[in-house]
């Protein structure tokens, strides 16, 4: 199996690397891990007729560089937001006859996929929102855009962070900010965002960060440290699109889906994902559901192996080229039948 982190593959651009005309820059999106999946997915693709699943097709950078590296595959593509759905459908035209897209929650994965059962050559997951998100100025995804507390990726949400921040009580909001910011400081927030509510609404994404700045002061902030609002605002976008259990439920159908060497692939940017992707492998690889592992009661069938045993971090020339996948990590299992 060609294995990642290899120094040829640093040392080369992307056109040597594949031999076929794909470079990063030229996609619709730059996409993380972009050599890694495609060497990933290799050994499982290379029949006529694969199938492979994007989950979270965003903008579509993913989709198109498995397209045009493996000219023929078929992809299926999985976007929650409709006007991201929008833009990769724009996007992959070109590849209309080899791509299809459901706009809706790869958490209804096992609805969609009905029928391809011990099938699919591959299901791909780069989670969180895209850089368009964060660059959209009414979404209220960034900190640093003025824009309305909403963070809603899909119109089916039925809470938005205005809605968490104005009218949840104090301790269900230090509770989201610790359980999905991992921010140690979710009490003192909660309360400050209580005290500055009671004056006026906390309405948009600098109110809110000027809360957060009061309850969590900074000294010297150092150069290309992140903002004291990053974990608040994280927790908030969790809590309000129920990413972490769409996760969950994704990954516990996904792998039924894939024939035998069939692979799975997620990328995540926080531990939280990780830690479900971890352990949702180990489980899938151990075949062991108990709480305990220690004591287990079940009957311990493999269903996956595990290709990457330690998650797989983004090369130092990734890094420099796309600064988004700083903090990304890989994991890539694959489907055994017994
Ligand atoms: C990091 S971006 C993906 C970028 C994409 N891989 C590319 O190369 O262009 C994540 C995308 O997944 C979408 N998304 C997040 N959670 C989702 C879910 N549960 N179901 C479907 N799409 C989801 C987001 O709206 C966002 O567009």
């Amino acid at each position: 199996m060609m294995v990642i982190g290899l120094q040829w593959i640093d040392s080369m651009n992307s056109r040597q690397i594949w031999g076929y005309d794909v470079d990063p820059r030229d996609l619709a999106h730059y996409p993380v891990f972009y050599r890694e999946i495609v060497e990933m997915v290799r050994p499982s693709v290379e029949d006529d007729n694969s199938v492979v699943v994007d989950c979270t097709v965003g903008s579509g950078g993913h989709s198109q560089l498995l397209l045009e590296t493996f000219t023929n595959i078929k992809v299926i593509g999985f976007e929650r937001d409709p006007g991201m759905a929008e833009k990769a459908k724009k996007n992959l035209l070109p590849f209309a006859d080899r791509f299809s897209l459901i706009n809706d929650n790869f958490s209804r994965f096992a609805f969609y996929m009905a029928g391809l059962e011990n099938r699919l050559a591959a299901v791909i997951y780069d989670f969180g929102i895209s850089s368009w998100h964060l660059d959209d100025d009414d979404r209220g995804f960034a900190i640093k855009e003025n824009s309305p507390l909403d963070m809603r990726l899909d119109p089916g949400c039925k809470v938005s962070a205005y809605d968490i921040v104005n009218n949840f009580a104090e301790k269900d909001i230090a509770d989201i900010i610790y359980r999905f910011g991992e921010e140690r400081h979710s009490r003192k927030i909660a309360r400050y965002i209580c005290f500055a509510r009671e004056k006026e609404p906390i309405r948009t994404t600098d109110d809110l960060s000027r809360v957060v700045l009061r309850a969590k002061p900074v000294g010297n902030k150092k150069k290309g440290s992140v903002h004291p609002a990053t974990k608040t605002f994280q927790a908030l976008r969790i809590y309000v699109n129920n990413e972490l259990e769409s996760i969950r439920e994704s990954l516990s159908e996904s792998w039924k889906y894939c024939k035998a060497g069939g692979r799975i692939a997620a990328i995540s940017f926080h531990s939280l994902e990780d830690r479900i992707v971890k352990n949702s492998f180990r489980s899938l690889a151990t075949g062991c559901y108990c709480d305990d592992h220690r004591y287990c009661q079940c009957d311990r069938i493999s269903r996956v192996k595990l290709i990457t045993r330690k998650p797989l971090v983004p090369s130092e020339q990734e890094m420099s080229e796309n600064n988004r996948s700083r903090s990304a990590k890989l994991r890539v299992c694959e489907r055994i039948m017994e």
